[in-house]
């Protein structure tokens, strides 16, 4: 992505909303550096208590916690997951990186998120996870997916790096699947620079969580003082974030409802803005079902063809203004390719990949430069 230096709106800018820097202060000068300290547990409690799961674990990144859950799910070589190719990269990953092979699902035309009507077609005696994204922080169809997860047996792992604070059917995002990952990312609503959180929802995984997360040692249960000497138990990796981390995280989450009323705005204006001009030009709007409400993670547009979105981020850049496409295929990526993909398996994602654009959206993006990102586009 090009540097925002050159760009008076850039795609995204990171800012202090809160406490972030106080808290960073705090950690310091009580001496927690290090994982699993008081701004950790106060950045997990939250998350729990917020939306009601029984357990949070904060994590290094959204990726690894993806990989967790992998690893909770003891893949075998040969194992499949089905995943959207319409996702960044990681939601399939981490499971081929424990031997799984990826089944490549497309997405629904309106909201861009897997089409659950192809779940069951996909599903093999092999299937061991269905891996749901709610893109843009709107809601898969989980009644569906969960109803025929449950039916064979399969495990839900939600995706949902865009989703915080979202929810379907009345029901939190991120708490339908037996985990779920979040993503703390320098792009996402709620942020610490690279973070994440594995949510599970199922106590019975609980305990080996925390284990593989600590090295594949139970140290955790050492820190609660459960035994006296902690010792390798299990396989396992480095993801415990840094209290440094964690405060800064714990600045902006606790004020999570201020940025969400923030992003709703930023939102809300673009819809309200583009609505007469992108139905004259066929330009499609993002789809948000009755049934969901939203995280407000990202602004999109679908322009009728390739040649107009390229036409309109040069637009944009003339003025200033840097907007970005997202995912490319991940079924036609040179790795997809080795698990079989060819042209042609997910019409849809193929078609919405190469006409879709994302606006600038940031916390601290004021009404003056959402004016200027939309005169800018009512000129095209
Ligand atoms: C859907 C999705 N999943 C996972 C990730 C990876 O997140 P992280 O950078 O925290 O590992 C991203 C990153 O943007 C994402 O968009």
């Amino acid at each position: 992505m090009t540097s925002s230096i050159e760009y008076s709106i850039p795609f995204n800018r990171s800012a202090l909303v809160g406490q972030e820097l106080d808290y960073i202060t705090e950690a310091l000068r009580i001496g927690q550096i290090g994982g699993d300290q008081s701004f950790t547990q106060r950045c997990q409690k939250l998350l729990e208590k917020a939306l009601q799961v029984p357990k949070a674990l904060l994590t290094t990144s959204c990726t690894h916690a993806l990989e967790l859950a992998a690893m909770l799910l003891d893949l075998q070589s040969g194992d499949q997951v089905i995943v959207p190719s319409f996702t960044f990269v990681s939601t399939v990953n981490a499971f081929v990186l424990r031997g799984a092979r990826p089944v490549f699902i497309d997405i629904r035309q309106d909201t861009l998120n897997m089409d659950e009507a192809q779940v069951e077609r996909l599903l093999t005696p092999r299937t061991k996870a269905i891996v749901p994204v709610h893109y843009a922080g709107v809601g898969c169809e989980m009644d569906v997916i969960t109803e025929v997860a449950s039916r064979h047996g399969v495990a839900v792992v939600e995706d949902n790096a865009h989703g915080l604070f979202g929810s379907y059917r009345g029901q939190n995002l991120g708490t339908f699947g037996a985990f779920s990952a979040q993503s703390f990312h320098e792009t996402k609503n709620f942020t610490c620079g690279e973070g994440g959180a594995l949510l599970l929802n199922d106590s019975r995984y609980i305990e080996r969580a925390e284990i593989l997360r600590e090295k594949g040692t139970n140290r955790s249960r050492f820190f609660r003082g459960q035994v006296d000497k902690y010792t390798w138990v299990d396989i396992g990796s480095s993801y415990v974030m840094s209290d440094v981390l964690a405060a800064f995280l714990y600045g902006q989450l606790e004020v999570w409802p201020q940025i969400q009323e923030k992003r709703r705005r930023v939102w809300d204006y673009y819809d309200r803005h583009l609505g007469d001009w992108a139905r004259e030009r066929g330009i499609r709007r993002p789809c948000v079902p009755p049934h969901c409400d939203q995280a407000y993670h990202m602004y999109y547009l679908l322009l009728p063809g390739p040649e107009q979105r390229t036409a309109l981020i040069e637009h944009l850049k003339k003025r200033g203004i840097l907007s970005v496409f997202h995912y490319l295929p991940l079924h036609l990526s040179s790795m997809g390719q080795k698990f079989g993909g060819k042209p042609g398996d997910c019409p849809v994602t193929e078609k919405v990949s190469e006409r879709l654009l994302r606006l600038p959206f940031y916390n601290t993006l004021s009404e003056l430069e959402q004016e200027k990102v939309v005169a800018a586009l009512l000129e095209f």
